[in-house]
């Protein structure tokens, strides 16, 4: 089998208060962006084997082995050395489109590293993709885009059947890769700006025509990983990996205004071996949303997220969740390990959203060590999203929930006890909650539970009875 090897690392710099419609992304400090174009995307089969390390050697606990490291390339270039210019001022569209041709010309050769330096670096939009060859590279199609009308729409995701917001294509996101192995974006502590507020405000006065795009998306693409970088302001979901396989990201810092719709920092979507770790995020929607496709369209491409691990991941959303899990999950969601999380001031903590019409699955989802303070709602599950594609979805298609082990969780200041509600056609089975403490509530605060079943020990304040085991529990293992 050919594979290419084209290595490229792009550094990008930043600029003060650029206006949206000359440049779009801002790079600040230092970036390093490498990038290996593969004609065929790589799947390994689901598991936990591949590159995965739960234990360093005396260190914390660390899903980082879910990336691979990847060889050290040979040519290392400066976005200087292609006209570009850091003064926060200049367009550096012209500049960086040669550097990622450039790039890409090392594809058979070793690849190459593209370095922004410390500075303020303007350019717009740009494209990835690697053309579908295993033989040979035509120039990188890259775009740096200036303008809404440039933001090219794109085909919508085949799981969603349409874009997620808007009928019909999506836009571009700021970054968008298809098809690419070997991905790695860094930076010493670098900002992108995805400079929103255009978008959210298109949003609120009702005249978005086609789906907001992402800061970062990478689809149908394996062995990434995305480090120590502050990505602020996106359209949309912040980063969405999806259709990907082992992804790492990891030291990073996600920000948004709190009142910013639907940016979401992370949504692994459709993906497999993805490490989520020492994150801290601040935005306007879930700090972390596995999903899986949405309705018909999700169950009919059936391509589940799985072997999700998000590890010492604070933040606070006043309006959403901590990690929520769905509400499109038509793909099926399984083997999620949430721990050491930390939520603060927000709506919810750990959320399962789901509905009819959805199918799929959710199982095996541990969540652990989580401590909360001002969250109003610690616990969550619910169904009626009542939100479709279109009238196509099949109201048959019940999710199946199964095996939500919930333990260690440490709330403060919290206005509701857990409030679960399964589908009556399809009731969440195997829920096991130990060891759950919800202080602050009103006295008359109860559990509220409708169509689940399970198990619970030692929480506070007392469960619901459809969660009150009146013999054996043994089947309520633990992983
Ligand atoms: C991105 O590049 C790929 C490969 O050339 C191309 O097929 C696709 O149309 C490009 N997408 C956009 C939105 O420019
Ligand atoms: C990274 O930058 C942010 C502000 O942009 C700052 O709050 C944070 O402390 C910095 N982190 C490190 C490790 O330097
Ligand atoms: C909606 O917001 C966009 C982006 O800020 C703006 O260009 C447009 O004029 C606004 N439209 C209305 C009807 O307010
Ligand atoms: C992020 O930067 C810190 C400080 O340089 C470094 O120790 C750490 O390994 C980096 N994280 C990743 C995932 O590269
Ligand atoms: C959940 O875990 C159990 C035990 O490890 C395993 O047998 C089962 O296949 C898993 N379910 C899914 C949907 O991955
Ligand atoms: C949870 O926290 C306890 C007490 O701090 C610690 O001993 C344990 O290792 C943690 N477990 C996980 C899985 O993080
Ligand atoms: C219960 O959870 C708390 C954290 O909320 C932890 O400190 C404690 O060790 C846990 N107890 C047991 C028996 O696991
Ligand atoms: C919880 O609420 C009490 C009473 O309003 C307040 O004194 C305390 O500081 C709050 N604690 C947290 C962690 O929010
Ligand atoms: C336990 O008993 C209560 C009250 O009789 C009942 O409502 C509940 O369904 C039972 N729970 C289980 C898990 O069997």
């Amino acid at each position: 089998m050919e594979v290419q090897n084209s290595f490229s690392s792009l550094v990008l710099g930043s600029f003060a208060r650029p206006s949206w419609t000359s440049l779009f992304l801002v790079f600040t400090v230092l970036i390093i962006f490498t990038l290996q174009f593969s004609g065929n995307p790589i799947w390994p089969a689901p598991g936990r084997g591949e590159g995965t390390v739960f234990w360093d050697t005396g260190g914390p606990p660390s899903c980082a082995g879910f990336f691979r490291d990847v060889p050290v390339r040979k040519v290392v270039m400066s976005i200087e050395d292609f006209g570009g210019v850091g003064d926060g001022e200049t367009s550096n569209t012209a500049a960086f489109w040669r550097a990622i041709r450039y790039m890409e010309s090392f594809g058979q050769r070793g690849g190459s590293q593209l370095n922004v330096p410390r500075g303020r670096w303007l350019t717009g939009s740009f494209n990835l993709t690697s053309q579908q060859s295993t033989t040979s590279f035509s120039p990188l199609p890259t775009r740096l885009i200036s303008d809404l009308k440039d933001w090219p729409i794109i085909q919508p995701l085949p799981s969603y059947g349409r874009g997620r917001e808007r009928l019909g294509g999506r836009h571009i996101s700021l970054i968008h890769g298809d098809a690419l192995t070997n991905v790695v974006i860094t930076g010493q502590n670098g900002t992108i700006d995805g400079q929103g507020k255009m978008w959210w405000e298109l949003w609120w006065n009702r005249t978005l025509e086609h789906t907001r795009g992402h800061l970062l998306e990478l689809m149908n693409s394996h062995n990434i990983l995305i480090s120590n970088l502050t990505f602020l302001n996106s359209p949309f979901w912040t980063l969405h990996p999806i259709y990907c396989s082992n992804v790492v990201i990891k030291d990073m810092t996600v920000l948004a205004p709190l009142n910013a719709p639907n940016t979401d920092g992370i949504d692994p979507d459709s993906s497999i071996n993805v490490c989520i770790e020492d994150c801290y995020i601040e935005s306007g929607d879930d700090l972390v949303a596995i999903k899986s496709g949405w309705d018909q369209y999700g169950i009919t491409m059936g391509r589940p997220s799985s072997n999700i691990i998000i590890r010492r991941v604070s933040g606070t959303t006043p309006t959403c969740s901590g990690v929520g899990i769905g509400s499109e999950m038509s793909g099926g969601i399984s083997n999620v390990i949430v721990e050491d999380l930390h939520v603060r001031d927000s709506a919810a903590g750990i959320r399962i959203k789901t509905d009819k019409g959805r199918g799929g699955y959710i199982a095996n989802i541990t969540a652990c060590n989580i401590t909360m303070e001002r969250v109003k709602v610690p616990i969550r599950f619910s169904r009626g999203a009542n939100d479709h594609p279109d009238e196509g979805w099949d109201p048959k298609a019940v999710p199946k929930v199964r095996g939500i082990f919930i333990s260690n969780v440490f709330s403060l200041n919290s206005t509701k006890a857990p409030l679960l509600e399964g589908i009556k056609d399809a009731p969440f089975e195997g829920l096991c909650i130990k060891n759950v403490s919800i202080l602050g509530l009103a006295p008359s605060v109860k559990w509220n539970c409708e169509y689940v079943s399970g198990a619970t020990h030692a929480v506070f304040p007392s469960s619901c009875p459809q969660l009150q085991s009146n013999g054996s529990s043994s089947w309520c293992l633990y992983p």
